[in-house]
This record gives C-alpha cells, sequence and structure tokens, in this order.
C-alpha cells in the first residue's frame, strides 16, 4: 500500500494556444486514504488524475506513489489500477474472463487468476454472474465488473474518474455505497474525481475542492461545509446553494449589516459582531445556508428579518424549498413542511446569523472569525 504525493503539480496543453489546466497542485493522499477531487466542469480534475496515471506528462512538478518519484515511470509500472466513467468490457468474454484478462497478460498461473477473480467476483456480488457475457447484465453489474477489473490486479492505488456517472439516479447511490464499503473492506489509497458534491461529501475522507486549474480548499466534508475557505467554496459544496448578500458591516450598538442599496439593515448579535473585528468598515459578502432562513409572521418575530416576495414553492415532502426575492438579491429557504401564503404574497424571511459566513467583498476569501463550528 502507499500514498500519493503532489509537489507543485502543474500540467500546460500546447494545442493551439498555450494553456495552463492545473496550476502548482500539492497534495498528500495518505496511505489508505479516500480523497474526492470535485469542482465545476474543465477544472482540471481528469488531467489531475491522468497526470498520477501517467496517462498524461507532467509539465512541473513531483508525483510520488509511496516512497517513490513516478514522473518517469510509464502507467504501467506504477501499481495503479483505473476505472473510467466509460470503462469498455470485452463483448465477447465472460464476467470471468474479463476479470482475469490483465491477469493473463502478466502471465500469472492459472490457480492465481481463479483464485483473484473468484475474491473480487465475491467482494462485488457478482460470483453467480461469472459466466455471462456483458450483454446479460444490467448497467450497474457491468459497473461492478469494471471494478472487478481493477480489484484483481490488487494495486497499491486506485483512481477513479467519474465512474459512476452513466448510471441511472438509483444505481448510482448503490455503487457508491458499494465503493465506500469496498474501500473499508480493503483500506486502499483510493483517488475519485466528480463533479458530483453528494458523490464528493459521501465517498470522501477528505476532498479537493477545484476551480480553474487552482486547488481552492482541502478539508474533510464537515469543514467543507461549516467553514468556507472562500466564497467560491461556501457556493459549490451544499445545495441548494448558499445565499449571498454583498453590503457592508457598520460598527454601531449593536454593529449591523447593510445590504448594498441600503434596502436590508440588519442588526448582527453581539456574539458575531465581536468576533468579526477585521470585517468593520468593508466591503463584505454575507453567506446564510438556506436551512438557516425561516419564514416568520412579521418583523417583530425575530432579531435579523427582511421583507421579502414569495416567487416559488417547491414541497419535496420531507421538506419544503422556498425561493424569494429580498430587494435585489434571491434568496432560498430549506424549511420543513408547512403551510405558506400564495406565490406572489409579502412574506418575512428570518436569518440564523450565529450560522452566517463572511467573506471579503474584493478576495472572497473568508473574513477571520466568520463561519460556524
Ligand atoms: N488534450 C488537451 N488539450 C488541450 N486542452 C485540454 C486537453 N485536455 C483537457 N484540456 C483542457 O484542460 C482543462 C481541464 O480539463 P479536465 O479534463 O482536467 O477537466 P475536468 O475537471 O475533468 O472537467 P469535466 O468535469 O468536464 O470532466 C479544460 O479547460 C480542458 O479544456
Ligand atoms: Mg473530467
Amino acid at each position: 500500500m502507499a500514498g500519493v504525493t503532489l509537489n507543485g503539480v502543474r500540467k500546460i496543453y500546447h494545442e493551439g494556444v498555450e494553456q495552463v489546466a492545473v496550476h502548482d497542485v500539492t497534495l498528500d493522499v495518505r496511505d489508505g486514504e479516500f480523497v474526492v477531487l470535485v469542482g465545476p466542469s474543465g477544472c482540471g480534475k481528469s488531467t489531475t488524475l491522468r497526470m498520477i496515471a501517467g496517462l498524461e506528462s507532467i509539465t512541473a512538478g513531483t508525483v510520488k506513489i509511496g516512497d517513490r518519484v513516478v514522473n518517469d515511470v510509464p502507467p504501467k509500472a506504477r501499481d495503479i489500477a483505473m476505472v473510467f466513467q466509460n470503462y469498455a468490457l470485452y463483448p465477447h468474454m465472460t464476467v470471468r474472463e474479463n476479470l482475469g484478462f490483465a491477469l493473463k497478460l502478466r502471465n500469472m498461473s492459472a490457480a492465481e487468476i481463479t483464485a483473484r477473480v473468484q475474491a473480487a467476483a465475491a467482494t462485488l456480488g457478482l460470483t453467480e454472474y461469472l459466466d455471462r457475457k456483458p450483454r446479460q447484465l444490467s448497467g450497474g453489474q457491468r459497473q461492478r465488473v469494471a471494478l472487478g477489473r481493477a480489484i484483481v490486479r490488487q494495486p497499491q492505488v486506485f483512481l477513479f474518474d467519474e465512474p459512476l456517472s452513466n448510471l441511472d439516479a438509483q444505481m448510482r447511490v448503490s455503487m457508491r455505497r458499494e465503493i465506500a464499503r469496498l474501500h473499508q473492506e480493503l483500506k486502499v489509497t483510493m483517488i475519485y474525481v466528480t463533479h458530483d458534491q453528494v458523490e464528493a461529501m459521501t465517498l470522501g475522507d477528505r476532498i479537493v475542492v477545484m476551480s480553474k486549474g487552482h486547488v481552492m480548499q482541502i478539508d474533510t466534508p464537515l469543514n467543507l461545509y461549516e467553514r468556507p475557505r472562500n466564497k467560491f467554496v461556501a457556493g459549490f459544496i451544499g445545495n441548494p446553494a448558499m445565499n449571498f448578500v454583498n453590503g457592508t458591516i457598520e460598527s454601531g450598538n449593536p454593529s449591523r449589516f447593510v445590504a448594498d442599496g441600503g434596502e436590508w439593515k440588519i442588526d448582527l448579535p453581539e456574539s458575531v459582531a465581536s468576533r468579526l473585528t477585521d470585517a468593520h468598515g468593508r466591503t463584505i459578502t454575507l453567506g446564510v445556508r438556506p436551512e438557516d432562513v425561516t419564514v416568520v409572521p412579521d418583523a417583530r418575530s425575530a432579531p435579523a428579518t427582511t421583507p421579502a416576495r414569495l416567487d416559488l414553492v417547491e414541497s419535496l415532502g420531507n421538506e419544503t424549498f422556498i425561493y424569494a426575492r429580498a430587494g435585489r438579491y434571491d434568496m432560498t429557504a430549506r424549511v420543513s413542511p408547512q403551510s405558506l401564503p400564495p406565490v406572489g404574497s409579502a412574506i418575512v424571511l428570518a436569518f440564523n446569523l450565529e450560522r452566517a459566513h463572511f467573506f471579503d467583498g474584493g478576495t472572497g476569501e473568508r473574513v477571520a472569525g466568520s463561519g460556524t463550528a
């Protein structure tokens, strides 16, 4: 087993125009850890993974697997196994033959191949399908065969690039559990690329959030949610997304948050204002998660409120999403099921500012003292 260390890893593509796809990524994946790379399309996740795999040359920096720098080591000699979104099983081979094929190419003994194939099939619940051809399997079963082909190789590191995105929603959930269980069972280092934040949050011991080739934050799922380092991470992690309002903090007794345009002025609780001494007088962005917004009867019902117009209600049964317009800002609230006035009505929104986040209005970096937990 081995960890994976990236030090100042960079990738520049030179096709037509020069493009920096990955800027100086430094990341220490511990032996046995499950690390997820997440971010919007084009942020450099796959390129980073492919440099670890050896499928893409490294423009600058070093990649280590265990204690060995692998920059110039060919993919086959890196002791890794990769599972892609578009896995191609051999259609004319049975599941058994698909699983054993890579081992056969390495001249492994028939007895060893049989043992490894049976063990992987048992782990993945494929034992009863070993004699079937891929076309006789469901999408999820085929994806498990693709996983099995990686498992039989007993690599030091597993690399996954969006392995579940071709599956339907239900199958994705069950395969996600399967991969989590696999990690618990094999205790082997896994690096997993996805643009799906739910996959990232549920699978990762730690998550690397990327944007435009840069690492934004590397942290545990809970820390990313509770203490996002900047506005990008705050807006990317969490669904529905965090509400943002630009404004300034005016010192006083009490101190107040004044939204741009002056449409809202809300008093800050002393416990919040005293932690935010850095932010007073500065342009900032207030961030409030939808679960920290509620609908109240009137402005006297809660300390921090704003009038709003109800735009849309989505009832999901166990919870309700409320979309409302407050001044120039669209706000989302996530509340328990409740009766609401008709769409278009005036309502009053209340914010739990104890749990609010504050970001620098210019750089988007979190303001010292801001955040929950
Ligand atoms: N072979 C290539 N030549 C030139 N540019 C490339 C090449 N491959 C990728 N890129 C560019 O590098 C950037 C990062 O691409 P990458 O595939 O790593 O993104 P990604 O985060 O995996 O996105 P997605 O979620 O869409 O898969 C993109 O802007 C992409 O256009
Ligand atoms: Mg990709």
